[in-house]
C-alpha cells in the first residue's frame, strides 16, 4: 500500500482522518439498512477498498520526520500519529509519573506488550519514535499536539503532550493520560512493526510477538 502521511504542525490532517472514520461508518451503516439491495454494489468494489475496510497494514516512511513533527496516517479509519521525540522530551517523561493514572501503561487493552519492555514510560519500540491512534479516550475527539516544553494556559508546568479542548483531558509524549481529567486511560498505541530502520508498519505485530 502507498505512504500516505503527512508533516503536520497543524490539526488539519488529524480532522481528516476523524472526518474519513465517520464518512466510513456512515458508509456501512448505509449499506446495512439497503439490505439485500446493496450485496451486487459490494461486490463491485475493487480489492483495495475491500482491504481498507478490513483493515490492511499501513506503511508510513519516516526518513523525513524531524523531532517535534508529526506525521498523521489513516488505518482502520483511525487517525495514527508517529511522533519523533526529542532528548529533552524523553528526559520529561519519568518526570511526570506522579501526575499520571497509569504511568506504567498496566492496563493492557491500550497498547501491546512488546512496546512496553524497552522502557514503560516511553511505550515505543524506538524511545524516540511514538506511534498513536490519535483518538481521545473519552469521547473519541482528536486531542491536539502540543509537542513544546513550556507554559501552557492550562498547565503551567508543561512538558508537552496532547490536549483535548472539548473536555480539557492531558495526556504526555508517550499519550499517558493525566490524573483529574474525563479520558479514562492512555491513549492507544497501535500494533507495528519497523520494516526497516525508517519504515513502519501499521497494523501488524513484530514478528514473534506474544
Ligand atoms: S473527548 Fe477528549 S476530553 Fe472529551
Amino acid at each position: 500500500m502507498a505512504n500516505q502521511g503527512v508533516n503536520d504542525p497543524i490539526h488539519e490532517p488529524v480532522n481528516t482522518g476523524r472526518r474519513r472514520f465517520l464518512t466510513a461508518t456512515t458508509a456501512v451503516v448505509g449499506a446495512v439498512g439497503a439490505g439485500v439491495a446493496a450485496v451486487p454494489f459490494i461486490k463491485s468494489w475493487n480489492p483495495s477498498a475491500r482491504a481498507k475496510l478490513a483493515g490492511a497494514p499501513v506503511t508510513a516512511d519516516i526518513t523525513a520526520l524531524q523531532e517535534g513533527e508529526r506525521l498523521v496516517l489513516e488505518w482502520r479509519g483511525q487517525p495514527i500519529w508517529i511522533v519523533k521525540r526529542s532528548k529533552a522530551i524523553l528526559e520529561a517523561l519519568p518526570t511526570l509519573d506522579s501526575h499520571l493514572r497509569d504511568p506504567m501503561s498496566e492496563n493492557p487493552e491500550q497498547q501491546p506488550a512488546y512496546v512496553l519492555e524497552q522502557d514503560p514510560e516511553l511505550r515505543s519500540i524506538k524511545p524516540e519514535v511514538s506511534v498513536l491512534v490519535g483518538l481521545c479516550t473519552h469521547l473519541g475527539c482528536s486531542p491536539e499536539m502540543k509537542a513544546e516544553i513550556r507554559p501552557e494556559p492550562f498547565d503551567p508546568e508543561w512538558k508537552g503532550g496532547y490536549f483535548c479542548p472539548c473536555h480539557k483531558s492531558r495526556f504526555d509524549m508517550a499519550g499517558r493520560v493525566f490524573e483529574g481529567v474525563p479520558a479514562p486511560t492512555n491513549l492507544v498505541v497501535p500494533p507495528h512493526y519497523y520494516e526497516n530502520d525508517t519504515t513502519i508498519v501499521i497494523g501488524v505485530d513484530p514478528q514473534g510477538a506474544a
